[in-house]
């Protein structure tokens, strides 16, 4: 709901009881955008629901609510339609005020969260020595945005990147790296050990093939669980060249994340075992520790447990997870949790959530979501690889998207005959094509698989980042072409709506609140990218030659209240986009 509405909403409740008595306090005016604009903006439909309780006809509800209503500062008179419908129109002089009041601020008028809590968004964490896939690509773009945007709202905000830097699979890499490196294990410096994926890959032949290497293997992880001087060396050996090449990528990025990985918790794993059993929720079967929650059965139908403690004695996935869990509502106080992974995690996360609350460990007021999203398809609908069919390293893919874009660009600025340097076409290139894959992203509804496509997402039409940028450079381009400084036109700078562009642009601009509420709730970050396209194309059409209205050859006041609109605009857009990740450009 935005600030009119709330506001509406006020007003409908007063009228209500007004009308009705006090037995109606606090019942919805069932208040909805108007679904044709020739009705106005807003309906109410509260008549048509309270005709039963009070035995009257709609109709005459409606004129009873309506003689109460004193909206008259917001809206021309209130309309009663149809079956009874309140149709609401709002007043120019109203939104007039209303774009007047957020010009000067620089949220836009956007309240912070009446309740500012700590919240955790677990993203990206992706794994040590494994290849960071477009799974976690999604992942830190989607968790990103998200965080960017309850940041905004002046939550507490803390990014965690849940690294998987802890399991056997290190007893291997250990050992194998002690084959391959034996000085890497004793000099102090940090050794470049080459492309750590290859490393993996032959770690892990090595292992397939040699049971004598397998049992190596097994000591490792004894040694590094016990804290063996030499194998915690080589494990943070490992770690740090995976961090490094994950940095890379945050920073093309533009992405911030605390690393808190696995190995963080491994301290508490014994813990949430012992208090699982202490609570009468453990079984043992063949060996293993489980828990049994309902609601969870493998193929065949049976009873699947969620294991937290192997036969073997090692600790697991969930384990850690269960641990994290504790210690972020415990140490980190958090009221909300955010976990963004891939769709096909969505079983564990129940489970281990069901697990928690079963054993009481998470209190009424403390949130737990799984933020799921789908696959990255190719554009044969098929797993997204490289033409000769392997994985695509991420860096690869930036890279790309930043060449290609380099190249369209380069066309567009001969055609126009422009003349630039080779610095300002890299640097717009590079968020433009950052901005471009992120934005592809971002603006499909995350739990859908979607379709990874240069020419799609690269192109300067349709819901796209350069489409959104253009729009914005283009704005800019007018204070340029007019000399003018949007800074300059002053708090006092009067709008006023007359043409029918300018009417739905003004209206559209103050909705920018609702989406970001919306956004907040539901972590959907496409519903942002739906509304700055939409206003992007009101902005058009407000700018369109033929269909729009003049700008700068406009005569006063309809010129200074017309920049308004267009600083409004861009304004909007930049901040919308800076809660996607997206970094605006004057000119490009
Ligand atoms: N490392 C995991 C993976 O690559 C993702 C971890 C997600 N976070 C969590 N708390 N489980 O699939």
């Amino acid at each position: 709901m935005n600030a009119t509405q709330e506001q509406l909403k006020l007003k409908f409740e007063q009228a209500l009881v007004a009308a009705f008595g006090p037995d109606l306090a606090g019942v919805d005016p069932i208040l909805v955008a108007a679904s044709n604009p020739k009705f106005g903006d807003y309906q109410a439909n509260v008549a048509l629901s309270l005709s039963k309780k009070l035995g009257k006809q709609p109709r005459a509800i409606a004129s009873t609510i309506v003689e109460k209503l004193d909206v008259s500062e917001i809206c021309e008179p209130p309309e009663i339609a149809g079956p009874g419908f309140i149709n609401l129109k709002l007043k120019t002089a109203y939104l007039e005020a209303q774009l007047n009041a957020i010009q000067a601020d620089p949220r836009l008028g956007i309240p912070t969260a009446k309740t500012p809590q700590r919240e955790i968004v677990d993203f990206s964490s992706p794994n040590i020595a494994k290849e960071m896939h477009v799974g976690h690509l999604r992942s830190t773009i989607i968790g990103d945005s998200i965080a960017r945007v309850l940041e905004f709202q002046g939550h507490d905000v803390l990014r965690l990147n849940h690294v998987g830097d802890w399991g056997t699979q290190f007893g291997m890499l250990i050992a194998y790296l002690r084959e391959v490196y034996p000085e890497a294990l004793t000099t102090a410096n940090a050794l470049d050990i080459g492309d750590l994926v290859t490393f993996y890959r032959k770690a892990k032949l090595r292992f397939d093939a040699d049971e004598a290497f397998q049992e190596t293997a097994r000591q490792e992880v004894v040694k590094l669980q016990a804290g063996a001087e030499d194998t915690l060396h080589a494990w943070k050996l490992l770690c740090e060249q995976s961090r490094r090449e994950f940095q890379v990528i945050y920073d093309l990025l533009n992405v911030s994340v605390i690393e808190r990985g696995e190995s963080f918790y491994n301290p508490l794993l014994a813990g949430v075992v012992e208090d699982l059993e202490k609570s009468g929720l453990l079984v043992e079967n063949q060996g293993a520790k489980c828990v049994f929650v309902e609601g969870f059965t493998n193929r065949e139908g049976e009873p699947l447990p969620l294991i937290v403690q192997k036969s073997d004695g090692g600790y697991n996935y969930a384990t850690t997870d269960l641990a994290a869990l504790r210690y972020r509502i415990q140490q980190d106080e958090a009221k909300r949790i955010i976990y963004v992974t891939d769709a096909g995690q969505a079983n564990h996360f129940a489970q281990f959530i069901k697990v928690a609350r079963k054993a009481g460990w998470v209190p009424d007021d403390v949130e737990l979501v799984h933020v799921p999203f789908g696959l990255v398809l190719g554009e044969d609908g098929k797993k997204f690889k490289t033409r000769s069919g392997d994985t695509v390293r991420l860096r690869d893919l930036l890279d790309e998207a930043i060449v290609r874009f380099h190249e369209l660009l380069e066309t567009k600025i001969q055609e126009e005959g422009r003349n630039e340097t080779e610095e300002f076409k890299a640097h717009v290139a590079r968020v433009a094509g950052i901005s471009a894959v992120k934005y592809a992203d971002l603006s499909q509804n995350r739990t859908s698989n979607y379709i990874f496509s240069f020419d799609k997402m690269l192109s300067d039409k349709g819901n796209t980042a350069p489409y959104m940028l253009y729009v914005y450079a283009r704005i800019q381009g007018i204070s340029r072409k007019g000399g003018i400084n949007f800074e300059e036109l002053g708090d006092n700078a009067k709008v006023v709506l007359q043409h029918e562009t300018e009417l739905a642009l003004a209206k559209y601009l103050l909705q920018l609140d609702e989406v970001i509420n919306t956004v907040e709730q539901d972590l959907l970050p496409h519903r942002l990218c739906e509304y700055l396209y939409e206003l992007s194309k009101k902005f058009n059409q407000f700018y369109d030659r033929d269909r729009g209205v003049q700008v700068l050859s406009a005569e006063e006041p309809l010129r200074t209240s017309r920049l308004v609109l267009c600083d409004l605009t861009a304004k909007t857009l930049k901040l919308g986009l800076s809660l996607l990740g997206i970094q605006v450009l004057e000119r490009m």
